[in-house]
């Protein structure tokens, strides 16, 4: 049995070995868009994860007397001096939460099913990734028989905001929202029946695979002094209580109305901010357009969402599928890098494997 030096927390295991988590990137329906303190949002955000855009994480745990947590990092077989420094920054700062890592030194390998240049957002998916292996981890040295998940978003959280909605699935809701028992501090699973949605598409319209112009950090930034940031967080508020409403009732018409406002809010309030950016492309306003046609013309719930960029997600159920595949290959491919991933609604991280004994 092992007292911890800092935080006195009585360990009933002392496994080494190695734990393999796969963790998803998600997207908001409702958006988080600035942020206040120690990562915690301005407003109340859903998203869902994703099933095929995921990040898969090798944790070898080691114990050791050395100072330093991370004794290497490789991304994709290489070594990546950047994305280590990062890492090895993390994961000191969150020893305080988990005192094991005093007495383990981790060596750490890391792959995205998706490429880097594709738009998708891979801190939300190696965040969650690594998170959810360390508190595994920590639940079996304390003999403890699951994994806490509300621990695995809070500190996902710290790492990157977004990161809190990837520990579980399908959809994550995370800040302060009386009807859904929401917090600041970590993300939870809604407690209102939102499967309305699960057997919705993502197809990712890849528009630029260009770097963003505006890192996230500088984007919830620029709401400190925005014009509207009162009205945005009361309207995401609003909005968030009318999707899940919509969702509940299987109102598609106002689920597409709320989740094309958002993702146009969130780029409006880029536009409108000092500085100002624009992260839309005259491809993305092609495709817009080409979704509110076809959708009038056909009468298919079709919409679409945006992160922080050009890309477009265009969402239909698995019921209109035959006929959006067609529609997207011929109307919306031409506009595009020639690059459509074709995701859906996914079921949150996977452990993939963990092999661990008793320390000699
Ligand atoms: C537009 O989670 O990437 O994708 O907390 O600074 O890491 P940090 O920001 P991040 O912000 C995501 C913003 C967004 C909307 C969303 O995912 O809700």
């Amino acid at each position: 049995m092992t007292i911890s030096t800092n935080k006195k927390q009585v360990m009933a295991h002392q496994y080494e070995g190695r734990i393999t988590y796969q963790a998803p990137s998600n997207i908001a329906l409702i958006k988080y868009w600035g942020k206040h303190g120690k990562q915690l949002p301005c407003n109340p955000s859903l998203s869902f994860t994703l099933s095929e855009s995921y990040t898969q994480m090798c944790v070898d745990f080691k114990q050791s007397k050395d100072n330093k947590v991370l004794e290497s990092f490789e991304f994709e077989g290489k070594k990546r001096v950047d994305f280590e420094k990062k890492m090895s920054v993390f994961l000191e700062s969150i020893k305080e939460d988990l005192p094991f890592l005093n007495d383990y030194s981790l060596r750490i390998t890391s792959l995205n099913s998706f490429p880097h240049s594709s738009g998708i957002a891979s801190s939300a998916s190696s965040n969650a990734a690594l998170c959810m292996a360390l508190v595994d981890f920590e639940s079996r040295l304390l003999g403890k028989d699951h994994v806490d998940l509300k621990k695995a978003s809070r500190l996902s959280r710290l790492g990157s905001g977004s990161a809190s909605r990837s520990v579980s699935g399908p959809m994550m809701l995370w800040g302060d929202f009386e009807s859904q028992n929401g917090s600041d501090d970590y993300a939870v699973v809604p407690s209102a029946d939102l499967s309305f949605f699960n057997d919705f598409n993502d197809y990712i319209a890849i528009v630029s695979s260009g770097e963003k112009s505006v890192s996230s950090r500088k984007g919830h930034s620029l709401m400190e002094g925005h014009p509207f940031r009162d009205i945005r967080f009361k309207n995401a508020r609003k909005n968030l209580a009318d999707l899940i409403d919509a969702m509940e009732k299987k109102d598609y018409v106002r689920f597409i109305n709320i989740v094309e406002s958002e993702a146009l809010e969130l780029h409006g309030l880029m536009m409108n901010s000092n500085p100002s950016f624009i992260l839309m492309e005259p491809n993305t306003l092609s495709i817009i357009h080409e979704i509110r046609n076809f959708r009038k013309n056909n009468s298919v719930p079709i919409c679409f969402t945006l992160d922080a960029g050009p890309n477009v997600h265009i969402l239909f159920p698995d019921e209109y599928k035959d006929i959006c595949d067609k529609f997207i290959e011929d109307k919306i491919r031409p506009f595009t890098q020639n690059n459509i991933i074709k995701d859906r609604v996914g079921n949150g991280p996977k452990l993939i494997s963990s092999e661990l004994s008793i320390a000699p």
